[in-house]
């Protein structure tokens, strides 16, 4: 009923709508109604409510709730379904938990913070409350194990265009996973897989973005940022998890649909901040030194390596920076 309320409310966004009104089309008694909006107002909901005239909706909080995303996606393909926490280990952990109890595709995990929150390569990774963005999208594509590296690219994509629309800053792609601000790292992508020989369970792809925090610990503070950092200016991370999941289905319902990642390669070739540098790639066979000519239509990294033979990367860690 609260969802119903705040729908409404959303519809009508700055008239007032009547408590009778409310309570007729709801089906529920005017007194309910005075309760679930308290209870809306309590979240952070601005309400002003005036007798005869009703309830009006003034200010929304930043929260990241259930009800108010499931509203703002329902033309959504994606998010039929959305698990909020205020502190879980890791979001990825979570999605993998319910993509195995039979969770559907563009399932959502969020959470205000993480207290285990992984990395690439192991590596442990920062959320801190009220500050940032945890979130996972179970998917379960019908295509080959091996196109999977192909959805952190789309991720990447999406990701790139969601934080544009969302603040008007211009990010990066560090091929193929990380998003980059000034020279900074203000997003990463953790795509992880269970799949069998020639055929995928699931596919999680977990998104941390680096939104308002104010200061990194000194040891990270030299590759780190955050968008408000650079844009000076508190961000809605309720508007850019929206954002996100939008461009997200966009491009990968696109790959899906067609087989072709076209329209993704034409961001990540835009945005890269990899292409024509010389960057060290590290594999699972050791590292190599070369310069990054271009992305292949389906989404490798060329390089000419110092010998002068040019080869194709499926995935691995790049370094841009001097090294
Ligand atoms: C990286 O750059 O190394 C990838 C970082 C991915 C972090 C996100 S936050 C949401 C999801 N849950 C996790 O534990 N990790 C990913």
């Amino acid at each position: 009923m609260k969802k119903k309320i705040l729908e409404v409310l959303k519809e009508n966004r700055d008239k007032f709508i009547s408590g009778e009104e409310l309570s007729n089309s709801l089906g529920v008694t005017r007194t309910s109604i005075w309760k679930y909006i308290n209870g809306l107002k309590a979240e952070g909901y601005e309400i002003e409510s005036i007798p005869r005239k009703g309830y009006r909706l003034i200010e929304e909080p930043d929260i990241l709730s259930k009800d108010d995303l499931l509203i703002e996606l329902k033309s959504s393909r994606f998010a039929k379904d959305i698990y909020c926490f205020d502190k879980i280990d890791s979001t990825n952990n979570y999605a993998k938990e319910l993509a195995l109890d039979g969770a559907e595709e563009g399932t959502i995990v969020l959470s205000d913070e993480q207290t285990g929150g992984r990395g690439r390569l192991g590596r442990p990774w920062m959320s801190p409350p009220g500050s940032s963005i945890s979130m996972s999208i179970i998917l379960k594509p019908s295509i080959n194990p091996s196109e999977a590296a192909k959805i952190t690219e789309i991720t990447a994509a999406a990701v790139t265009i969601a934080i544009n629309n969302a603040t008007g800053l211009d990010v990066g792609i560090k091929w193929p996973n990380d998003i980059i601000l000034n020279n900074k790292k203000v997003c990463g992508i953790l795509t992880e897989m269970s799949a069998e020989l020639d055929n995928i369970n699931y596919v999680i792809i977990g998104i941390g973005i680096n939104v308002n925090i104010d200061e990194f610990p000194q040891d990270i503070a030299k590759v780190a940022t955050s968008l408000k950092k650079v844009k000076g200016k508190y961000i809605s991370r309720k508007n850019l998890v929206i954002n996100i999941v939008k461009e997200f289905e966009k491009l990968y319902y696109n790959f899906i649909n067609t087989g072709s990642l076209k329209r993704t390669i034409g961001i990540c070739r835009e945005k890269s901040v990899t292409l024509g540098k010389t960057v060290k790639i590290i594999t699972k066979n050791g590292e190599i030194i070369a310069k990054a000519l271009d992305i292949t239509e389906d989404g490798k990294l060329v390089i000419k390596k110092d010998d002068g033979q040019i080869i194709n990367i499926i995935s691995g860690e790049v370094s841009v920076r001097k090294f």
